[in-house]
């Protein structure tokens, strides 16, 4: 059966045109004025775009004691409610648990996907098990290791664990990304301010400052350099890490940033609020931040400094966050974002002149996609590519409310925006899973893994590994990601 996408303007991350869009099967057949099909889509005044992907989500995480509210089912009906086709979650393997053993867990985990997914795997712990089962993670499809420089005690690695990690991932063709604080420094501070009698959510945000943040992401990029990979820093929240960023990429290396729809657009007087559930639901790490480096990380996906926004999806209920009650150091983190990433984005973005339509687009989806090596499989509008097409309305407006998300959440910090446009369609591979109005969800389980391959030159970096050290020979991009992003 063939589907036409009809009288829509196609947005991609470099071209604005008029044209229709054939799918057949999974895949888009051709693009191109006056097609037909066995079934029309009407597109009219509407953009049609790459199907959103949001590189960075935690369904049913174990953290903190407890498990994100969000599990595969839910969090993907709300992703494609919100225009999202494919997220990437992460794989976090227990204390001396084998990634591969992890991974199983967490494909069961997705087993009720609605959208397509992939994972990035976390390095939770470091050892001669996690260096031997590094390959056999990246044959399965996985090209990305995660290392959290905080929560001490917990998740958090190392410096010389995670030049190791990085100098394997180099040698696999694999793409290290960090969480940047400074882990012993907060666990510092955040007993200093409870020392001092602050226990409520402002405590988190004295605990966390971006000077923390800054340092570990400078400390990240050098010793990327020295282990000659490039490096992808998860929720870039402030200006410090952001100016590493861009004094890293103005030297040539290869850092890419990924601020968060939350970071552009909430700030750090939520955790002030009077109403405790108002300020703990906002807990996450890194913490929001005042209205100047929201305007420093709106200027990185302006100049291109910064390349993704993503959300951290890792929803956590009023009842769990009330865990941290009187201590905020056990305040479930995360927030919620993954339904309201393209609409908040469109509407603070777009809709304010900050990004042009091509932006959003290579923001949303075709960025991420060339960084985790799966474009034009995803993240773009090719013949041949994957059907993943968002026909976006920009005249449905929406106020946010829990009682319109597709969450489990019993609230959204975004609540009470008023969102300029929405998804009118969302296809994944040529299905329509999504239609407004008609509030209608594809059968859990429809989604698929998408197996992402290692970088074709990695093995340059093992066979220059003396070379990249030596002060003469610096290559910079072992794993030759697509240039210009
Ligand atoms: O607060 C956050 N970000 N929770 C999820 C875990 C992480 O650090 O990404
Ligand atoms: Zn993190
Ligand atoms: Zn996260």
């Amino acid at each position: 059966m063939t589907i036409v996408i009809k009288g829509g303007t196609i947005v991609t991350a470099d071209l604005t045109y008029k044209a229709d869009i054939l799918i057949d099967g999974d895949t888009i057949a051709a693009i191109g004025p006056d097609l037909s099909g066995d079934e029309v889509i009407d597109a009219s005044g509407t953009y049609v775009m790459p199907g959103g992907i949001d590189p960075h989500t935690h369904m049913e995480m174990p953290f903190m004691g407890t498990h994100s509210a969000d599990d595969f089912d839910s969090g993907s009906a709300a992703a494609l409610a919100g225009g999202t086709t494919m997220t990437v979650d992460f794989c976090l393997p227990a204390p001396d648990q084998g990634p591969l053993d992890a991974l199983q867990t967490w494909f069961q985990k997705a087993g009720p996907a609605r959208t397509d997914y992939s994972f990035h795997m976390g390095v939770t712990w470091w050892g001669q098990k996690y260096f031997d089962e590094m390959p056999k993670v990246v044959e399965a499809g996985i090209n990305t290791f995660k290392h959290f420089m905080a929560y001490k005690g917990a998740l958090m690695i190392e410096d010389d664990e995670m030049f190791a990690s990085f100098k394997r991932c180099a040698e696999l063709g694999a793409l290290p990304m960090v969480h940047a604080e400074n882990g012993d420094l907060v666990a510092e501070l955040q007993q200093k301010y409870f020392d001092q009698g602050i226990t409520g959510p402002e405590g988190h945000a004295y605990s966390r400052p971006p000077e923390l943040e800054g340092e570990a992401a400078n400390r990240a990029i050098t010793i990327a350099d020295t282990a000659g990979v490039p490096l992808y820093i998860v929720h870039v929240s402030c200006e410090q890490t952001h100016e590493a960023i861009r004094r890293a990429r103005q030297k040539g290396m290869r850092v890419y940033g990924e601020p968060l729809i939350q970071f552009l657009t909430l700030d750090e007087s939520e955790y002030f609020n009077k109403d405790w559930d108002h300020a703990a639901r906002r807990v996450m790490s890194p913490p929001f931040r005042s209205k100047d480096h929201q305007d420093s990380l709106w200027a990185g996906l302006q100049s291109g400094s910064l390349q993704v926004v993503a959300t951290d999806h890792a929803a956590f209920s009023t009842e769990q966050k009330r865990a941290g009650r009187d201590d905020f150091r056990i305040i479930p983190n995360g927030s919620n974002g993954l339904e309201e990433r393209l609409a908040v984005l469109w509407t603070e973005g777009v809709e304010t002149g900050r990004l042009t339509p091509n932006e959003f687009v290579a923001a949303t989806s075709t960025n991420i996609a060339k960084i985790l090596n799966i474009y034009p499989q995803k993240g773009a509008i090719v013949e041949g590519a994957d059907a993943d097409i968002v026909v976006w309305d920009p005249k449905i407006t929406k106020t946010i409310s829990p009682a319109n998300h597709h969450s489990v959440l019993d609230y959204n910090v975004f609540e009470g925006f008023e969102v300029k446009a929405q998804s009118r369609y969302t296809l994944s591979r040529g299905e329509v899973i999504w239609a407004w109005g008609q509030n209608s969800q594809p059968q859990p389980g429809r989604g698929r893994f998408v197996p992402r391959p290692a970088f074709p030159s990695a093995n340059v970096a093992l066979s220059k590994w003396k070379e990249l050290n030596s002060p003469k020979m610096i290559k910079r991009d072992p794993l030759n990601i697509p240039a210009g992003i």
